[in-house]
């Protein structure tokens, strides 16, 4: 045996023995995050204002996970504080009270040490991220349920901050969110996206078919915008006008088409082609076809794509 691994063995024992004797001295158990807590749970105890101790009700309360986090995983060692408070603050203060809030990178980065990858490969640029807010500005560590993680609060969660979309929800027409059946998780990842607005796919339509399949197609023939973009012509979070449109007919055909038939253009009624003989106005004193009752879609009636071989116009 070497001289180098003696005194590693020596040592080694040397430290089971001081630790048996801490042991017994103090009759603390084995060093672990849970156990650990009694530096902090001495004070904030079930008397604290706030109940902090409904941690141990939720996820990270599972004492028997080796992966939990402690109160000092998530504020910091805080020798200092536990030496003397209220003097002195904790190292991380996730919300406002007594001391000043930690900056947003340094609250996010205790929560990502453990939450890194998966649905957050895209939190760093995000919208949310760059606009300076924290994991625990949705998600609340101490409540015995967190809010953003429950279909039928989650919204509550997001309208502290987005009003207009509560707004847009309490329309006409809309998603049935309110009953907790289709929320804001359902079509966005908001801890960061590749796609626009944070959708959760790549794209808005990718994002309307996981529930929408049969707008996927494949169709015969398949209408430009609506592979493009649902939202050319659907308000997403609620309308006015069923089913969450952005206009009504014929306005909203006619805001991209402007060609034979669709408008009283002399152009297009003498071109040749399809002629309806009437007025093509949607207003006026003599409305026609195409613009009274469902308007266009009275003749193009499977506006989303057609597979009927004499469907090409989008009709039955
Ligand atoms: C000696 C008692 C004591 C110990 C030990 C202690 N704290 Fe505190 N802590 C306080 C007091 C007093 C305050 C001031 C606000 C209050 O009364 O809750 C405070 C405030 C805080 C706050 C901020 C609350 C706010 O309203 O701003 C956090 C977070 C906190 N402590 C975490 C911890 C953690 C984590 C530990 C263990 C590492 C710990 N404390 C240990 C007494 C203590
Ligand atoms: C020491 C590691 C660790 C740290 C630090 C940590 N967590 Fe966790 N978190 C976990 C574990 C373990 C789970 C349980 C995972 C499971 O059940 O699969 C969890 C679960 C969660 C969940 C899911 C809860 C549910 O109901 O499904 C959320 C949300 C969460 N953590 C947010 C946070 C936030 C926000 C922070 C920072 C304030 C944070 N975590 C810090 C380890 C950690
Ligand atoms: C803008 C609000 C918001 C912010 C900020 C936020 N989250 Fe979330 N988080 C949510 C929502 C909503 C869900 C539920 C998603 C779902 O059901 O698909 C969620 C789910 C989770 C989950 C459980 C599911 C999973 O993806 O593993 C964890 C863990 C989590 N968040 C951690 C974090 C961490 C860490 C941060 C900070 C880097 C953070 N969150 C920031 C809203 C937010
Ligand atoms: C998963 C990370 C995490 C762990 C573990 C954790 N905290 Fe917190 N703590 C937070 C966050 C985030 C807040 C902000 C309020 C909230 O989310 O509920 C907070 C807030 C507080 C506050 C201020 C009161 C309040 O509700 O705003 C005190 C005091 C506190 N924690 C003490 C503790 C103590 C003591 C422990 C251990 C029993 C502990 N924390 C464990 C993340 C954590
Ligand atoms: C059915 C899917 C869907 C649901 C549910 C949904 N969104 Fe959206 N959201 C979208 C799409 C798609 C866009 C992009 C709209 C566009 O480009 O016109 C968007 C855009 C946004 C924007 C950017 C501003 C804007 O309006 O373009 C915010 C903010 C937003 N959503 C918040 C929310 C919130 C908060 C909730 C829950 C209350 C929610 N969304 C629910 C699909 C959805
Ligand atoms: C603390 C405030 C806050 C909370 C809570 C919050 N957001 Fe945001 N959100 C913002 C800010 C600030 C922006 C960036 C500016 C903007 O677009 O309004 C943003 C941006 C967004 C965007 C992207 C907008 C775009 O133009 O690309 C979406 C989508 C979004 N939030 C959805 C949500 C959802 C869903 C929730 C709830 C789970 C939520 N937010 C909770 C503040 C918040
Ligand atoms: C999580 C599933 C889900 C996603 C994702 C989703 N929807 Fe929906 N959508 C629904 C449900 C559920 C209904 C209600 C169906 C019903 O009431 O029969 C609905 C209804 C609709 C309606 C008809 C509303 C009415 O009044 O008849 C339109 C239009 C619509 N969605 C468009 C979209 C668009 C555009 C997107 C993408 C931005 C989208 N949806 C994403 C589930 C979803
Ligand atoms: C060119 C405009 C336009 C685009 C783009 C569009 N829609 Fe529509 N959508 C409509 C119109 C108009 C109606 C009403 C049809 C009717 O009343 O017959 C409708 C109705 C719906 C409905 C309810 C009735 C039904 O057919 O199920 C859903 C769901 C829907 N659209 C989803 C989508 C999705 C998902 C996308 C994207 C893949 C999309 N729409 C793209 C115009 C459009
Ligand atoms: C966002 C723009 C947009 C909107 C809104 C829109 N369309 Fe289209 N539409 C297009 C484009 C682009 C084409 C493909 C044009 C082409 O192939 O020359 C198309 C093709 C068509 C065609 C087939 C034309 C052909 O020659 O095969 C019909 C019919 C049609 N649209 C009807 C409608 C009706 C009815 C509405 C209203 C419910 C509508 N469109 C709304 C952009 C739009
Ligand atoms: C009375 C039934 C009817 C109504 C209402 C109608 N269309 Fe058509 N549309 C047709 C028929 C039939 C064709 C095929 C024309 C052909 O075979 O040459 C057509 C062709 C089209 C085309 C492709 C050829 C072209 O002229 O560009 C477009 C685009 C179109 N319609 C848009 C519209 C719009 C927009 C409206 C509402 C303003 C509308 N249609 C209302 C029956 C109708």
């Amino acid at each position: 045996m070497n001289r180098l691994r003696l005194l590693l063995l020596m040592l080694g024992f040397g430290l089971a023995g001081i630790q048996g004797g801490v042991l017994a001295a103090d009759d603390k158990p084995q060093f672990g995050a849970a156990n650990r807590d009694k530096d902090c749970t001495r004070c904030h105890d079930a008397n604290d204002a706030k109940p902090v101790l409904a941690i141990y009700q939720t996820k990270h309360g599972v004492r028997g996970d080796a992966r939990t986090p402690g109160c000092q995983t998530c504020h910091g060692d805080s020798a200092s504080h536990i030496k003397d408070a209220p003097k002195n603050k904790p190292d991380v203060v996730f919300s406002k009270g007594t001391f000043e809030v930690s900056d947003d990178k340094t609250r996010s980065g205790q929560c990502l040490t453990c939450h890194t990858g998966k649905s957050r490969n895209n939190w760093d640029g995000s919208q949310h991220q760059n606009n300076q807010l924290a994991c625990n500005d949705c998600h609340k560590a101490h409540a015995p349920a967190d809010k953003v993680m429950v279909k039928k609060t989650q919204t509550e969660v997001c309208f502290t901050c987005h009003k207009e979309q509560r707004a847009q929800l309490k329309k006409v027409s809309t998603h049935p969110t309110e009953v907790g059946k289709v929320v804001c998780s359902d079509c966005h990842n908001t801890h960061g996206s590749p796609g626009p607005a944070m959708v959760k796919k790549n794209t808005i339509v990718e994002t309307c078919y996981t529930c929408h399949a049969e707008k996927r197609g494949p169709f015969l023939f398949e209408h430009q915008p609506v592979t493009e973009n649902c939202a050319n012509c659907h308000s997403p979070h609620g309308s006015n006008i069923a089913p969450m449109l952005i206009t009504r007919s014929p306005f909203i055909c006619q805001s991209c088409h402007d060609g034979p038939h669709t408008t009283d253009s002399p152009v297009g009624r003498n071109a040749g082609g399809f002629q309806s003989g009437l007025t093509q106005n949607a207003t006026g004193s003599n409305p026609s076809s195409h613009a009274t009752g469902r308007g266009c879609l009275g003749c193009h009636s499977v506006i989303h794509g057609s597979n009927s071989p004499s469907g090409g116009y989008f009709q039955r």
